[in-house]
C-alpha cells in the first residue's frame, strides 16, 4: 500500500525537538507525575507488574472513558495508542478499495491520507468562513456524499480552526450519514477544552447508531505522553477493531493505562479540564493582543475550543515557506496552513507557557516585518 507523507506529523517529528520555541503543539502543557499522583496512587504505581496488559484496556480505564459518554458500556470502548491508532484501526476496519470516504476540511489529515492509502475514493467538504464564523458547508457535504459514502469523518471541535459545530450542523451530518448508511467517525480529541466559559462540546455518541467517537488524553486532557486514546463504537465494530489491533500494537502499557484511569475518572477529569481551560483562556488574551496590533495584516476567528488558533495573514508568501523562514531565522516553529489543506494561514499552539508564546510571537513579528 502506497501512502502520502503525513505532512503535519512528519514536519513536527523533524523539527519540534530542535527548535528553541515550539508552537506547533495543539494540546495543553502536561503535569509531572509528582504533581499528578497522591501518595497511595504512587504506591499502587510502584506495585504494578510490567507485563502485557489487557489489549482492549483495563476494565477500570474503559469504565472511566465510558463515563464521559451517554449510555455507554465498557464493551463499547477500545483503548488504543493515542487517537492516532483509534483513527487508524477504524479506517482500516471500515474502508475497502473503491469505497467513498468523505472528510471535513481543514483537517489534521490523518484519515484523509489513510483513506487514500487504503484505496478509497476521497471526497472533502469544508468548513467555510461566513459572517465571521467557520460554518459547515452543507452544499459541499451534499456533493461529497452524492454518490453514497462508506465513511464520513469529522473533527469536532475542529483542528485547526477551533470551531465547534452547532446542533443544526451536527444534525445535518447525522442526516447525511443516515441517508447513505455511512459510518460517522467523529474525532472529538479537543472536547472539554472550550474557551470563554462555553459549555462542553456535545458528543456525537448517542446521536446516531453508526457514530464512532475517537479521542485521547493528548489534547484537552493535557497528557499526550501517555499515548492513551480510545474509540467508542457499537460492540461489533469494537470487536473488529481489537482483532486488527492484534496486528498493530497489541495494546498499550500498564503504567499508561493505570495513569489514564486515574485522570479520566470523572472528578479528576473535571479538575484537569478546568486547568486546561484556564491555561488556554490566559494564552488567548496574548493572541488577541498580538492580532490586534497587526494593523489588519493578521486575522482570526476566535476559536471556540482547542489548544490552537488558526491565523490568516496578508503577506505574499506561501505558508510552508513562511513556517520554514520563521524556523530557520528565529528557531520558532509554527504549523503551515498548507499541512491542513489550507494555504494562507499559520496554526499557533496556545496550550504552553505564556512567556514562550509571547517570545515566539515577538520572533514571528520580526520575520513578518522583514517581508
Ligand atoms: C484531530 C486530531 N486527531 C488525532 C490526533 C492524534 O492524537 P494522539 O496524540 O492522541 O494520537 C491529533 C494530534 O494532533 C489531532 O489533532
Amino acid at each position: 500500500m502506497n501512502i502520502d507523507t503525513f505532512l503535519l506529523e512528519r514536519n513536527q517529528s523533524l523539527y519540534e525537538n530542535s527548535v528553541e520555541i515550539n508552537l506547533t503543539e495543539s494540546g495543553v502543557e502536561p503535569m509531572t507525575l509528582a504533581e499528578l499522583l497522591r501518595p497511595e496512587e504512587l504506591d499502587a504505581l510502584l506495585q504494578l507488574r510490567l507485563g502485557y496488559n489487557y489489549t482492549e484496556g483495563t476494565p477500570e480505564l474503559r469504565a472511566a472513558i465510558a463515563s464521559w459518554y451517554p449510555d455507554t458500556g465498557i464493551d463499547e470502548v477500545l483503548v488504543t495508542t493515542g487517537a492516532a491508532e483509534a483513527n487508524f484501526v477504524m479506517c482500516w476496519s471500515l474502508l475497502e478499495p473503491g469505497d467513498t470516504f468523505a472528510g471535513m476540511l481543514p483537517n489534521f489529515m490523518q484519515m484523509h491520507g489513510l483513506a487514500a492509502g487504503l484505496g478509497a475514493r476521497v471526497q472533502s467538504f469544508g468548513l467555510r468562513l461566513r459572517n465571521g464564523a467557520w460554518q459547515l458547508d452543507r452544499e459541499a457535504l451534499d456533493a461529497a456524499v452524492a454518490g453514497g459514502a462508506k465513511v464520513i469523518a469529522v473533527c469536532n471541535p475542529n483542528n485547526p480552526t477551533g470551531a465547534v459545530l452547532d446542533e443544526a450542523e451536527m444534525d445535518a451530518l447525522v442526516q447525511a450519514a443516515r441517508a447513505c448508511d455511512a459510518w460517522l467517525i467523529c474525532d472529538e480529541i479537543y472536547r472539554g477544552a472550550e474557551l470563554d466559559a462555553r459549555p462542553e462540546t456535545p458528543t456525537f455518541r448517542g446521536r446516531y447508531e453508526k457514530a464512532i467517537v475517537t479521542s485521547s488524553t493528548s489534547k484537552s486532557i493535557a497528557h499526550a505522553g501517555l499515548r492513551i486514546g480510545w474509540a467508542v463504537a457499537p460492540p461489533a465494530i469494537i470487536a473488529e477493531a481489537v482483532r486488527r489491533q492484534d496486528y498493530t500494537t497489541i495494546g498499550t502499557g500498564p503504567i499508561n493505562q493505570y495513569l489514564a484511569s486515574l485522570i479520566l475518572a470523572p472528578a479528576r477529569r473535571a479538575v484537569i479540564l478546568e486547568r486546561s481551560r484556564a491555561i488556554l483562556g490566559r494564552n488567548m488574551g496574548i493572541i488577541d493582543d498580538w492580532v490586534g496590533r497587526s494593523n489588519g495584516r493578521l486575522r482570526y476567528v476566535r476559536p471556540a475550543a482547542g489548544g490552537m488558533v488558526f491565523v490568516g495573514y496578508d503577506f505574499p508568501i506561501n505558508s510552508t515557506a513562511l513556517s520554514e523562514l520563521i524556523r530557520e531565522r528565529e528557531s520558532t516553529f509554527v504549523v503551515a496552513g498548507d499541512w491542513f489543506g489550507m494555504d494562507g494561514y499559520l496554526r499557533i499552539g496556545t496550550g504552553g507557557h505564556a512567556h514562550e508564546l509571547e517570545e515566539g510571537l515577538r520572533r514571528i513579528d520580526r520575520v513578518l516585518a522583514s517581508l
